[in-house]
């Protein structure tokens, strides 16, 4: 068995539909096994659980008993999700009481899988007891250049300083990302083991690679030799994030564009994932190709698409109307072009909320900054589309029953 995920399937139209979702996150082919829990059972009597699964109960006689054998063979450490056709709150309520964190009802899509497991292998169960919202931020260049690390540099900071979160900014830019000069910070060591060694990631080796600008606003990023290979492992970072889920109210990462095929489970489940673009036709070009991919991914983040470095010496090439024709996605934010703000900046290594608080630039991207944290509590409340029993259950439920 695999040690990330595994999926026990029992019926064929579920089984290619989670084997496509599985491949896409980066998992293995024989992630998903045909067999339902009794195949999953006996693998447990001589091999190691993995940390998450997906079991589907269909045709299963007791399935709570089952599922209770299942949990008690897992141990605590791993995160279990049951699938089935029946929508029965008896059944529902039986698995989470023997320890499962969710039931599915069939059909699934690849939305309503990424979801729930994510959910599940955050260690929240259904819709109830979700810990403190984390909210994970992607930043990504549609094109190099036009201004991505100085948004999620300065949007990292202002929801530290301005509204007061805890935040960390992790510069996936390793060997020539901006972040630690733009602070005016030393680039931490350590960043390039974290990201290639996912077996090693604990706490203790990124307190080490991490470095504080302030009590509540963290760096980890590098500044590694160009003339290395460097691997960013997706299993690592997903570990990485994992581990500092529960210290921060917001991660911000900084993905250079080059490395969206290697990431993409972060990108599958990212709460936000904000493009930069320029407005030209390129622009449109790679913002589609860009969006097309995420969609592939079956992500559910919120995508916010943003055009930077526009005013009256940079003109837009397309405006806002062609851009939407073109890339199927209107602007969400435009960020001004303010040379000489951003060049006072650079040069004194101060952020833009700390050197210009009232510059047009740094109001717009202190609105685009509350932006990405504030839907926190709405997000967990959104239902999930399609089959899961729990946007029915709980659909009638208090408010306080289906948040923290
Ligand atoms: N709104 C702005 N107005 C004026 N200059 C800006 C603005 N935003 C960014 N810049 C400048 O543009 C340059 C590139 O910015 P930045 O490093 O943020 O881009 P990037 O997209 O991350 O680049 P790369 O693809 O190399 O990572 C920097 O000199 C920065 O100061
Ligand atoms: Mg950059």
């Amino acid at each position: 068995m695999h040690n990330e995920f595994m999926a026990f399937i029992n019926d064929d139209h579920t089984a290619p539909i989670v084997q496509s979702w599985a491949e896409k996150q980066g998992f293995p082919a024989d992630t998903v096994r045909g067999g339902g829990p009794d195949l999953f059972a006996t693998l447990l009597e001589s091999d190691s659980p993995p940390k998450l699964a997906l079991v589907d109960f269909d045709g299963i006689d007791q399935p709570t008993q089952i599922a209770a054998r299942l949990v008690s063979l897992c141990g605590p450490a791993t995160q279990l999700v049951a699938l089935g056709t029946t929508n029965d709150v008896t059944l529902y309520r039986g698995l989470i009481a023997a320890g499962f964190s969710d039931y599915l009802v069939k059909p699934v899509t690849p939305e309503i899988l990424t979801q729930t497991m994510l959910t599940a292998s955050r260690g929240e169960k259904g819709a109830h007891g979700a810990p403190k919202e984390v909210k994970v931020i992607v930043i990504i260049g549609v094109r190099g250049g036009v201004g991505t690390s100085t948004i999620a540099t300065n949007t990292a900071w202002m929801i530290a300083h301005d509204l007061k979160k805890k935040s960390a900014l992790l510069d996936l830019d390793l060997q020539f990302g901006t972040s630690a000069l733009a602070l005016d910070i030393e680039p931490g060591h350590g960043l390039r083991d974290v990201v290639s060694s996912p077996q090693r990631v604990d706490g203790l080796m990124i307190a080490g690679a991490m470095v504080s600008e302030s009590t509540s606003f963290s760096v980890l990023s590098a500044e590694e030799s160009i003339e290395d290979l460097i691997h960013v492992d997706a299993s690592a970072i997903a570990a990485l994030i994992k581990e500092m889920r529960p210290n921060y109210h917001a991660i911000v990462i900084d993905m250079p564009r080059h490395l969206i095929p290697t990431q993409k489970r972060i990108l599958a489940t990212a709460h936000e994932i904000v493009l930069v673009t320029e407005m030209s036709l390129v622009g449109i070009r790679d913002t589609l190709r860009i969006r097309t991919t995420l969609k592939g991914l079956g992500s559910t983040a919120r995508i916010t698409q943003v055009a930077t470095r526009i005013g009256a010496s940079r003109p837009a090439a397309v405006d806002e109307a062609a851009f939407a024709k073109g890339a199927q996605a209107k602007i969400d934010f435009i960020l001004p072009d303010d040379h000489k703000t951003m060049t006072a900046a650079n040069n004194s290594g101060k952020m833009l909320g700390a050197m210009a608080p009232t510059a047009p630039l740094t109001k717009a991207m202190l609105e685009l900054a509350k932006m990405l944290v504030s839907s926190a509590e709405e997000k967990a409340e959104a239902p999930k589309k399609g089959g899961n029993i729990l946007s029915g259950l709980f659909k009638h439920a208090p408010k306080e029953d289906s948040k923290a």
